[in-house]
């Protein structure tokens, strides 16, 4: 296994993901860990990834250093490149062009290890504030770009090695090829690692966490929560009870497919609580969107602590298992990364809450949670459901929540959906939805003028929800998706199609 410590760039767990897709197992640990805790986990490699910070900064990461000299190798990363050059003793400084985006990276060493096999020139992707400018004693210089003179640093006598670049993300051109010589030759991994060595691993986990307590699973219905649901019984069968919690935000008969397909088809243990108006009350009047989401999150929890007492008064209830995956964690802000928005299941648990957390896909993104749901032997139709968000329809409506402007979202949103799967398009699209932004615009609707709603419609194309282009649907299909919806929905008199990509926008509005 390699491990990746964890230096605050929103791109690190990317790498542990690549590493992955070699069929070598990786995981992201905390840039805190002692040498003493690494040689316990006896990884084969570590990676130190990129990070905002700059070395000097006060407070910033550092590294237990006698984790350099445990003879296992390392590779540094941007920001990672940056410390075992200052820890070592070279020198690095403020760049005087601040580099972002692509730049031509040159191979000076033909025989540079990392580097092997790949073209001389070649565009790689740069984002960094400081340089290394002089490497440390016992290193060379591999490469070079016109901004950056050290570019790639390397120390083949203790395996160590240093990029400036990004090899993680798409746009460094031979940045998989570069890890996978890192994981495989350098580290000499044998690539055997799959999806059934995760199951395997994770169900042994989750078996000694537990031991014989009980377990509640918040189910929601998604790909995500299923997932976790089928894991979970195969590692402690009836000592999992799953919560379905119906708060009123939930899409057009979802609550009905949820129970026949999971309770039904896949025989989970699924008590079904309607929590409408409990929901509903407390969100009444609040229109801040965080405060909406962190309302949702102790909610929930709240109702998952009734129906624990309901299920045992002992105690005995000691877990509560969550469908978090990487993205709801990196987004919600962690140790070390900025946060975005809030993941109800991340940011909006209470503090006074009386369980143990159980997050076995937290280190997975949303495609490697589709792959394992498939190895567990679930139907497409439950793997491919496009993903849907805890806070439901709640981050839909935006603003403050009324019945009526719920009513709006769910009957256009169903027609949305009945269109795209119509039109054949659900595979291809990552996630489509409707939103009541809460315009009224002007229309004329026979004879007369009308002062009505506008609905928003989002369709996206996404690998993992980190990243998102809009959908590029067919105007004859948005046509009649528009048509349909002012026609059958009451209240509305315009539809306005969402073209932004994410970044800078967000998959949802709210
Ligand atoms: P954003 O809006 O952050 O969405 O670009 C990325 C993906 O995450 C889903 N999402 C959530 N899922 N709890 C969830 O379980 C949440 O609080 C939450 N917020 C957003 C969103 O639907 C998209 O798929």
């Amino acid at each position: 296994k390699i491990i990746v410590l964890d230096y605050g760039s929103q791109y690190n767990q990317l790498i542990t993901r690549r590493i992955r897709e070699f069929g070598v197992f990786s995981e992201l640990l905390s840039h805190r860990i002692t040498a003493e805790e690494v040689k316990a986990i006896n990884p084969k490699g570590i990676i130190l990834s990129g990070g905002p910070n700059s070395v000097y900064d006060d407070g910033s990461f550092g590294i237990d250093e006698e984790i350099f000299e445990l003879g296992i190798p390392v590779l540094g990363i941007c920001y990672g490149m940056q410390l075992i050059t200052y820890k070592l003793g070279g020198k690095v400084e403020p760049a005087k062009n601040k580099e972002y985006g692509k730049a031509e990276l040159e191979i000076t060493d033909k025989a540079a290890q990392l580097f092997a096999s790949t073209p001389e020139k070649q565009t790689v992707w740069m984002s960094h504030g400081d340089l290394v400018t002089q490497a440390p004693e016992g290193f060379e210089t591999v490469a070079t770009s016109k901004d950056c003179p050290i570019a790639s640093i390397q120390n083949s006598e203790r395996q160590m090695y240093g990029v400036q670049f990004h090899p993680e993300v798409r746009h460094s051109e031979y940045g998989n090829d570069l890890l996978k010589h890192f994981a495989l030759d350098v580290c000499q991994c044998t690539g055997d690692w799959s999806m059934e060595n995760f199951i395997d691993m994770k169900i042994e986990e989750i078996r000694q966490t537990v031991g014989d307590k009980k377990v509640l699973l918040g189910l929601s219905g998604g790909v995500d929560s299923s997932v976790v649901g089928v894991l979970l019984q195969k590692a402690i069968g009836d000592q999992l009870t799953c919560i379905f919690v119906d708060h009123g935000l939930l899409r057009k008969g979802e609550a009905e497919q949820v129970m026949e397909m999971l309770g039904g088809k896949f025989g989970l243990n699924i008590v079904k609580v309607d929590a409408h108006d409990r929901f509903l009350s407390k969100l009444a009047g609040v229109s801040d969107p965080e405060e909406k989401r962190k309302i949702i999150g102790n909610e929930f929890v709240y109702v998952f602590d009734d129906e624990a007492t309901k299920i045992a008064s002992d105690g005995s209830v000691a877990f509560l298992a969550q469908g978090t995956l990487y993205t709801d964690i990196i987004e919600s802000g962690t140790e070390t990364a900025q946060t975005i928005k809030s993941h109800h299941n991340v940011g909006g648990l209470p503090e006074d809450m009386q369980f143990a957390l159980i997050e076995p896909l937290d280190t997975l993104f949303k495609d490697e949670v589709r792959a394992l749901g498939t190895e567990l032997g679930m139907p497409d139709s439950i793997v491919w459901r496009q993903p849907f968000p805890g806070p439901g329809l709640g981050i839909r409506v935006l603003g403050e929540i009324t019945e009526e402007k719920l009513e709006i979202v769910r009957d256009s949103d169903a027609i949305l959906r009945e269109e795209i799967a119509a039109a054949g398009l659900d595979r291809d699209i990552w996630q489509y939805f409707t939103v009541l932004p809460g315009i009224r615009s002007v229309g004329v609707m026979g004879d007369g003028r009308t002062y009505d709603y506008t609905v928003g419609i989002r369709a996206v194309t996404s690998i993992d929800g980190m990243t998102a282009d809009f959908a590029r649907v067919p105007w004859d299909v948005l046509q009649k998706i528009s048509v349909r919806i002012v026609n059958e929905v009451a209240h509305v008199n315009r539809i306005v199609y969402d073209i932004t990509s994410k970044p800078p926008s967000t998959v949802e509005w709210e």
